[in-house]
């Protein structure tokens, strides 16, 4: 298959738009070419990921630099996914003067490179919304499962490089979840068990995520009206378990009731317990010393929720929900950060646990809501999890220890 190019994509590719666009194009053709595409398609938004430093390193940082002096600059809305500190409050919160240095380098060289710094990975709350059917380019692995299932825009998984260079030249390579016939569902998931908690989703999307591994699952069996924190938990869980960059669900998700949805050689999944994936995310740990809420950041209403259940009550384990700087400032007009503050929460910008220095702070045991934090600390930030219900997590908070049941 030959990748036919636009003439204003073939004078990009030529290097009349200098060399930093000359090097996007390239990057964008030659995946179009690996992947068999016949046409590049614009995007209308772009989330570049690979921002930490803690992953980045000088190398990382050294790239940005020079493709940023090359002239390379964002020609589509663009933002951040998150960063390894809270680029505010990183020194209230125990990370080192030395790290944060250089992760503000790698936000300066996103700035240069025409990248809004929003520094999250739900950009979907605050305000980069694509529509039914719209193209973009996202690279951060749960907000590509929410654009493609829950609002029914077209993305693949894109990698760092890639998701900037689709930034710099407003492009991508048609192929993939681009065209409809790599959005029909490989999996279909019948769902015979009470899922009711945010936890039960992220259990459910750990179970699904690791059957359909890169597959589309089609879920028949849950309620009609899934909260949006519920589909970013589920999303985000298969996504980490497996690779699952779209799923739809019977009666909730844009493209579900598609004629033609199940592939005719299409598996089946029954799934009657949940049990199985709260014990595989859970290790042997009564102690808890942080609990991380805000994997994906949170929105409002989860903060909301979690100022509620400690209801001014002081906490003995850190406690933080990483959220956008966006959503911090509306729970701070919404009198909510002040509450948490009182019991000793902290609402957390710009970060995310799994990509941050933990090695600088004295945590060892992390409680959390959240399956793709679950599945990722242990690896990546060599912490012990302990995996429940926001209300176990609230009172671990509370005691410092892990309630194996949760409070009525
Ligand atoms: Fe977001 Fe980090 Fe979780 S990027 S989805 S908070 S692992």
């Amino acid at each position: 298959m030959t990748l036919r190019l636009s003439p204003e994509e073939q004078s990009m590719l030529a290097g009349e738009g200098g060399p930093g666009v000359r090097k996007a194009m390239e990057i964008v053709v030659a995946l179009g070419r690996i992947y068999g595409a016949e046409t590049l398609v614009p995007v209308t938004s772009v989330q570049v990921a690979g921002v930490s430093y803690r992953n980045l390193g000088e190398a990382g940082l050294e790239f940005l630099h020079a493709w940023a002096a090359e002239g390379a600059r964002a020609r589509v809305p663009a933002t951040l996914n998150p960063a390894g500190i809270d680029l505010d409050a990183w020194r209230s919160l125990g990370f080192s003067e030395q790290f944060a240095r250089r992760q503000m380098a790698v936000i300066e060289a996103y700035q240069r490179l025409g990248i809004q710094t929003t520094c999250t990975c739900a950009p979907y709350l605050v305000g980069s919304v694509p529509q039914v059917g719209e193209h973009v380019a996202w690279a951060e692995s749960s907000a590509v499962s929410y654009a493609n299932s829950v609002l029914g825009a077209r993305t693949n998984r894109e990698g760092g490089p890639s998701a900037l260079a689709a930034a710099i030249v407003g492009r991508t390579a048609a192929y993939g979840l681009h065209l409809d016939a790599h959005r029909r569902a490989t999996l279909r998931v019948e769902v015979r068990c009470p899922v009711e908690a945010l936890s039960d989703y992220g259990a459910l999307g750990y179970l699904v995520g690791k059957e359909a591994q890169n597959g589309v699952p089609y879920l028949v069996g849950l309620d009609g009206s899934v909260p949006q924190a519920a589909l970013k938990a589920l999303g985000a869980a298969m996504a980490a378990a497996g690779a699952v960059a779209l799923y739809h669900v019977a009666g909730v998700t844009p493209e579900a009731d598609r004629p033609d949805l199940l592939l005719p050689d299409h598996r089946t999944l029954v799934v009657d317990d949940l049990a199985p994936a709260y014990r595989a995310l859970n290790a042997d740990a009564p102690a808890v010393d942080l609990v991380w809420f805000g994997c994906p950041h949170a929105d409002l209403d989860e903060i909301r929720q979690i100022a509620q259940l400690l209801a001014g009550r002081r906490i003995r384990a850190a406690l933080w929900i990483t959220t956008a700087r966006q959503t911090r400032e509306q729970a701070d007009a919404a009198g909510l950060l002040a509450a948490l503050e009182d019991s000793g929460a902290r609402v957390v910008a710009d970060m995310c646990a799994v990509v941050a220095p933990m090695q600088e702070l004295p945590y060892r045991v992390v409680a959390t809501p959240s399956a793709k934090g679950a599945v990722y600390l242990p690896a990546h930030a060599g912490l012990l999890v302990r995996y429940g219900t926001v209300e176990q997590c609230v009172e671990a908070a509370l005691t410092g220890r892990w309630p194996e049941r949760a409070p009525a």
